[in-house]
């Protein structure tokens, strides 16, 4: 089974429009040129109606950071899965940082996901355990319920990427060893096979997020079950960024020429 690798750079709360805008600037010819990786940006909410106008005709594609589960409605400062469609592809949803300054549950995800899905809008869900929880040994019991809540009755379907990202990593400068991710990751697999189906999991892309910068990038491609990353803050630098993709496309090795564009 290949699945087509995938990098996602978060952006947070970082950039004002024009500073999107020259990021983007910074690497679009670059990053469009490199194939066999899935790119996608995720800059904040309100600079996805310029940067889309950006990456018109590119092979780069647009997410959103989060959204509310409601088409619309009297929910002051939410964004509607109706307001991104036409706007983006992605929508990255139960980010740890939602979760846990946020109070997002893992209910409030799955109605998003839903939401998203219905929509049309394809979720990158992540979900990761704190430091206490892996140093009490349940890595495993935390993501196998923030897998099985998150994806409760959703229709099993391929238009979903999940990310790995232990809360310990994120912004911290300490990424996971690469095996640690990868069995991590599989550990996700089997639990979205046993949820869903054998052939859909296999299906599924699963990402490593948390400290990755180019310097590391290439110790976690590598690992087959490891399907690319979610970036954060080196997704802010251009030549970094451009430096991760590059690499995932090299060490991965896919070449699909005729997809260009349409992945
Ligand atoms: P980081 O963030 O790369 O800055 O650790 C990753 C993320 O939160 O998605």
């Amino acid at each position: 089974m290949m699945r087509i690798p995938f990098i996602a750079g978060n952006w947070k709360m970082n950039t004002t429009v024009h500073e999107a805008e020259e990021l983007v600037h910074d690497m679009l010819e670059r990053l469009d040129r490199i194939e066999g990786v899935e790119k996608v940006l995720c800059p904040p909410f309100i600079s996805l109606p310029t940067i889309s106008e950006l990456l018109k005709g590119s092979s780069i594609k647009l997410g959103a950071q989060n959204m509310h589960f409601e088409i619309k409605g009297a929910y002051t400062g939410e964004i509607s899965p109706l307001m991104l469609r036409k706007l983006c592809q992605f929508v990255i949803l139960g980010h740890s940082e939602r979760r846990w300054y946020f109070g997002e549950s893992d209910k409030i995800v799955n109605k998003k996901i839903k939401a998203a899905i219905e929509n049309g809008l394809k979720p990158i869900l992540c979900v990761g355990e704190r430091l206490e929880e892996k140093e009490a040994g349940r890595t495993e019991e935390v993501i196998d319920k923030q897998v099985n809540r998150g994806l409760n009755n959703i229709k099993p379907t391929r238009n979903i990427v999940i990310a790995y990202e232990p809360v310990w990593a994120i912004g911290t400068g300490k990424a996971a060893s690469a095996e640690q991710a990868a069995a991590t990751i599989n550990f996700i697999r089997n639990t979205v096979s046993k949820l869903w189906s054998k052939d859909i999991a296999q299906e599924l892309r699963i990402l490593y997020g948390g400290s990755i910068t180019s310097s590391n990038i290439a110790q976690f491609i590598p690992q087959p079950e490891i399907d690319g990353a979610l970036v954060g803050g080196a997704s802010l630098r251009a030549e970094e960024f451009l430096s991760i993709v590059s690499q995932t496309a090299a060490i991965k090795g896919i070449s699909l020429p005729a997809e260009r564009g349409k992945l």
